[in-house]
């Protein structure tokens, strides 16, 4: 192959292949960080260091599906992330689309990532100390490997198609909402409670058709959707199911109520099962 083939095959490639031309931030600073955030384009990455970012970043600019934009924190040899962002207001603002986080601390006063976008993935993120940990109002978003610890409240969400796997809560005041949007799915959670009253998960009414698996709540469970689908799901406080066609497979509670006269489905044996007459209410809420 003589030279020119060899280009002509790398241009090729590189065409094809997005992150051949993609960019490279390296922010040192927050207000580096800030001007990455406003110039990166589809397949940039802005890649952190082990360091302490303090501010309230907003990120406006998209990537798109196949030349997504990332954000990545630098990894400790244990996992754990080695970068911080530390906010005032809204650490984190995403605004845009098809966004790739990863490898992030997280923490602040008020409110830790607000995620308005869509088609974003959010990987291996811990945080702490903030007053609402993340709030998501975009749709198609994913979220892997989060852990949430003293926070007051922890995940809200109000758009539709949102995923949520491998997410560890402990010390909140409130775990899980789903205050609007449908299929939502839920996989491998823990919700620990260590002050003993913590409003664990809530599915709002006129939300549906989610998926809900071997997932663990300490604290209150109310599922006032309808159309949900639960397997492996343990509740060991009190659950209240006030929605309707709701199917609960290998599901273990501790209390549950019902109100309405529909169907909510207990589909395997071992589940027990201790009606009560009245909802369980949570006297500090
Ligand atoms: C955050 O608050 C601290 C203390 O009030 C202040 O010094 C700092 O400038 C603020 N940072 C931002 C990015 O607003
Ligand atoms: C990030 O959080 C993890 C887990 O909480 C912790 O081990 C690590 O030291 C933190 N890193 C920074 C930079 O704060
Ligand atoms: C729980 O988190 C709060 C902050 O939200 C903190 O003040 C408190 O010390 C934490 N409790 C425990 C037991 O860690």
């Amino acid at each position: 192959m003589n030279p020119i083939h060899i280009s002509v095959h790398v241009f090729v490639l590189c065409f094809v292949w997005a992150p051949c031309l993609g960019k490279e931030f390296k922010p040192e600073s927050s207000s580096e960080l800030q001007t990455a955030l406003n110039s990166a384009n589809p397949g940039d990455t802005i890649q952190l260091q082990a360091m302490d970012y303090h501010g309230d970043f907003l990120m406006q600019r998209s990537g798109d599906k196949i030349h997504p934009i990332k954000i990545l924190g630098t990894e400790n040899d244990d996992g754990s992330s080695g970068t911080g962002l530390v906010g005032n207001t809204t650490t984190l603002f995403l605004k845009g689309d098809h966004y790739i986080v990863r490898t992030l601390n997280i923490t602040g006063i008020e409110e830790g990532l607000y995620l308005e976008g869509n088609h974003n993935s959010a990987e291996s993120l811990a945080f702490y100390g903030l007053k609402q940990a993340i709030l998501v109002e975009g749709t198609h978003n994913v979220f892997g490997s989060i852990s949430l610890s003293d926070i007051e409240d922890g995940i809200f969400v109000r758009g539709s198609d949102n995923k949520f796997r491998d997410i560890s809560m402990n010390n909140a005041t409130s775990g899980i909402i789903i205050e609007s949007g449908d299929r939502t799915r839920l996989h491998n959670m823990a919700i620990h409670d260590s002050e003993g009253k913590i409003l664990s998960l809530v599915l709002n009414e006129g939300t549906c058709c989610g998926r809900v698996s071997n997932t663990i709540y300490d604290g209150l469970v109310e599922i006032k959707g309808n159309g949900y689908n639960f397997r492996s799901t343990v509740a060991n406080g009190a659950i209240n199911i006030v929605g309707c066609n709701n199917n609960f497979g290998r599901s273990v509670f501790g209390r549950t109520f019902f109100t309405k006269e529909c169907e909510n489905k207990m589909v395997t044996s071992n589940i027990y099962h201790f009606p009560q007459d009245k909802p369980t209410t949570l006297q500090t809420l």
